[in-house]
């Protein structure tokens, strides 16, 4: 049993809240507290590979107090990847990510993983887009490629020597992305997933993927690590998957015993990426991503691909609970959760860790804060214009450049013909990771 996070991180504050102080068990690890820093793609990696800035940014984030940072989404195959530049859990790739775990150790927070096969976002990278079923992808105008068995095989396969490769890297914890329209959610799709063979019709059909995934990387990596998913409560789309399909799926999983908690979440980044980020659509700072000549069409798809959804604090709370009540698995409470007593209150009706992303995004250290005493909410207003920062180094458009955690500024360039200020950071500049939509590598 590893056990190294540690429990307590150097006697801080002690006027506050309790729950934000006590340790938190995750499957084999305790982590010094119940929350989780959830995965925000960094938009960091070169090559591939992690850089300085994408360690500093993790080493930042675990300063700020949390249980545990994530690091966001790593391919387990190349084609596995959702954009250009994101990081493949190739042999390669293990010195970079066990200089990172081991520098979010000395901060005394556990460092996770996230793995996952993109499945048909990869579209957006220039691959055919490994699919359940032929489908359209309209963000890449092209059709997605029904997958076969050895392709499934190899995706199984590619999923437990990531796992090992993050065992050896020294992370505490697996989280494998069983959701927003990737490869397993997509399985798990009634919509998406329209095969007649056993990977589709029944819901253990659907399920059998995620299901396989998850118990050979458990034989692979047995408990050394804390192994967890992130897994949809609903797509958010007509057809796609709901709550009536997806409860009995979290039972699948609950009875395989091959987790260690469920991280709750919904939406597709292939059908729907609004509903899971709610908040205002940032439309217009979107297409400002995409070449001038696209921009027009970008905008004209997304006023219907990025439907907007209003923000509510714990705005999957009322799912989560259905969760909560009929899977018997620790579950992790996510989406949109930006107060202290939110936090307080889904500890104390059995939720066992609670994850942010954009209020750790805006405030890094909020958990200090709020272990200091001062237990003001998270300063996020979910504009969402975090997320086309993506491509060139992810960050809070709030945040001043030169207090961006982990980014060390060291110039700023004049690049393209129309002059886009770049960020180089101390790593070298991270690679440009826009989708080459539509659909060019
Ligand atoms: C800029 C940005 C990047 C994200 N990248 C990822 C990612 O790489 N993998 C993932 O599963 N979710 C990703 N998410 C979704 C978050 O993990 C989380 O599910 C979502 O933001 C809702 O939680 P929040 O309200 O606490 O931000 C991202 C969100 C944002 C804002
Ligand atoms: S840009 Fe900042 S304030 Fe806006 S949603 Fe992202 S983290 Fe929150």
């Amino acid at each position: 049993m590893r056990d190294r996070a540690g429990a307590g991180d150097g006697g801080l504050v002690t006027s506050a809240q309790t729950s934000v102080l006590a340790p938190a068990p995750l499957g084999p690890v305790t982590l010094r507290n119940p929350i989780v820093k959830a995965a925000t793609f960094e938009g960091l990696a070169h090559r591939g590979l992690v850089t300085d800035a994408l360690v500093d940014y993790h080493e930042a984030v675990a300063s700020g107090g949390v249980g545990m940072t994530t690091l966001a989404y790593c391919a387990v195959s190349d084609d596995g990847r959702g954009a250009p530049g994101e990081i493949v859990v190739s042999d390669d790739a293990v010195p970079g990510l066990a200089r990172l775990a081991e520098v979010v150790h000395r901060q005394g927070a556990a460092a996770s993983i996230q793995l996952g096969h993109a499945g048909p976002v990869a579209t957006g990278t220039g691959h055919k887009g490994l699919a359940p079923s032929r489908v359209f992808a309209p963000q890449a105008m092209r059709y997605t490629r029904a997958a076969t068995d050895d392709d499934l095989n190899r995706v199984v396969q590619a999923f437990v020597d990531a796992a090992r490769r993050s065992v050896d890297a020294g992370f505490d914890a697996l989280e494998l992305h069983f959701g927003h329209g990737y490869l397993i959610s997509a399985f798990l799709s009634p919509k998406l997933n329209r095969r007649s063979d056993r990977w589709g019709g029944t819901v253990e059909n659907r399920a059998r993927l995620a299901r396989q995934v998850a118990s050979e990387v458990r034989a692979a990596v047995q408990n050394h690590v804390a192994v967890i998913a992130k897994f949809n409560m609903a797509d958010g789309v007509p057809g796609g998957l709901w709550l009536d399909e997806s409860l009995a799926i979290g039972q699948l999983l609950a009875s395989d015993g091959t987790l260690d908690a469920l991280e709750l979440t919904g939406g597709s980044s292939f059908e729907n990426p609004m509903y899971l980020f709610r908040g205002e659509a940032p439309i217009a700072e979107m297409a400002e991503t995409f070449p001038r000549a696209l921009r027009p069409a970008f905008k004209l798809t997304a006023k219907r691909f990025m439907r907007e959804y209003p923000f509510e604090e714990a705005y999957f709370l009322p799912y989560a609970r259905q969760f909560r009540d009929a899977v018997s698995m620790p579950m992790i409470l996510l989406g949109g959760v930006n107060r202290l007593d939110t936090v307080e209150r889904a500890l104390g009706e059995g939720f066992a860790l609670v994850a942010m992303g954009r209020a750790l995004l805006r405030e890094p250290d909020l958990v200090r804060r709020w272990q200091s005493g001062d237990a003001g909410d998270g300063r996020c207003v979910h504009c969402n214009k975090c997320m086309p920062t993506i491509y060139r180094g992810t960050h809070c458009v709030l945040v001043p450049a030169d207090q961006r955690p982990g980014v060390r500024v060291r110039a700023r360039v004049r690049s393209g013909r129309g002059g886009r200020e770049a960020a180089l950071t101390e790593g070298g500049p991270v690679d440009d990771q826009r989708p080459r939509w539509p659909g060019r590598r």
